[in-house]
């Protein structure tokens, strides 16, 4: 059954979304060589998106946790002795990727909300034995990090996922040092979504339902004080590999006829440049 709500139950959707992403976390942890995954990425775009000799250097863990719609890591060209920080760091694969690319000299933040991903997320660090790394608990929307403490802020589809992205925009710039640089891998959806699919729980925990426009992206950023804003389209998604495939294991939304014309063509997965200005 589809449950439907306001969408200015602002903590409904973000209790639903920890418990989508704890049912999540929960698959990879519990996996057993018989089981199938559930939960995990839905759409291989996503997996092709990392370089397969990096993915062998982490934990089979960390890979299959990943619930990303791009690579953030790769395009945010890092450098050796920067501080990264993760929004929405799941399993950890973006955070462990960027603490080798940053190297010794250099240091990778994650934050996340959920106890069963973070402590996956610990987990799979302790067993890659990668040291400049820490994972924190807490909310986008209030990140616990002292102002201009990051070189680099990335995320891998989860901004789609707030309730208050102007706040999570605000943080993100007010976290970066002056020139400072943000570079998101995100969901971005063409127009405004039927009524039936926005005010769907679980086709917004399934990172569809609070996706934003290009427009309304570009639009934020450039409020919350960002400049060089640049957004780039990946990949477009099929919306049965979002909706039907998840909907048996992890309460992900199924999609009627109506829904599937709707929005065929008008879920992308995107990458989002830009700068905190000097
Ligand atoms: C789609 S998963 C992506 C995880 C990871 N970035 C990846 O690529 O595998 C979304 C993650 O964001 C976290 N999350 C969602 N909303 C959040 C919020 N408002 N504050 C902190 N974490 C949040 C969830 O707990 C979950 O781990």
């Amino acid at each position: 059954m589809v449950s439907h709500i306001p969408l200015s139950a602002g903590e409904n959707l973000r209790d639903e979304v920890r418990r989508r992403y704890a049912r999540s976390a929960r698959s990879v942890t519990e996996l057993t060589p018989d089981s199938s995954r559930c939960c995990t990425t839905p759409d291989p775009a996503t997996a092709d998106a990392y370089d397969a000799i990096e993915l062998g250097s982490l934990p089979q863990t960390a890979v299959l946790a990943s619930l990303g719609c791009g690579n953030p890591t790769a395009l945010a060209e890092l450098n050796p002795g920067e501080t990264v920080l993760d929004l929405g760091s799941g399993g950890g694969i973006d955070v462990l990727l960027s603490a080798k690319r940053v190297g010794p000299s250099g240091f990778a933040y994650g934050l996340d909300m959920t106890d069963e991903m973070l402590d996956l997320a610990e987990r799979n660090r302790a067993e890659s034995g990668i040291e400049n790394v820490q994972f924190l608990r807490g909310h986008i929307e209030e990140i616990p990090l002292p102002c201009g403490s990051v070189d680099v802020v990335i995320s891998n589809c989860v901004i789609n996922l707030s309730t208050d992205k102007d706040q999570v925009l605000r943080e993100a710039w007010r976290v970066l040092a002056p020139g400072g640089r943000f570079a998101v891998s995100d969901i971005i959806v063409d127009g405004r979504l039927p009524e039936s699919i926005q005010s769907n729980l679980a086709a917004w925990s399934c990172c569809v339902a609070g996706a934003l426009t290009e427009e309304s992206y570009r639009e934020k950023l450039h409020d919350a004080g960002f400049s060089d804003i640049d957004i780039e389209i990946t990949h477009t998604y099929d919306p049965k590999s979002l909706f039907t495939e998840s909907a048996d294991c992890c309460g992900g939304p199924s999609m009627n006829d109506a829904d599937y014309e709707a929005l065929k063509g008008r879920i992308y997965a995107a990458f989002i440049r830009a700068r905190r200005p000097s």
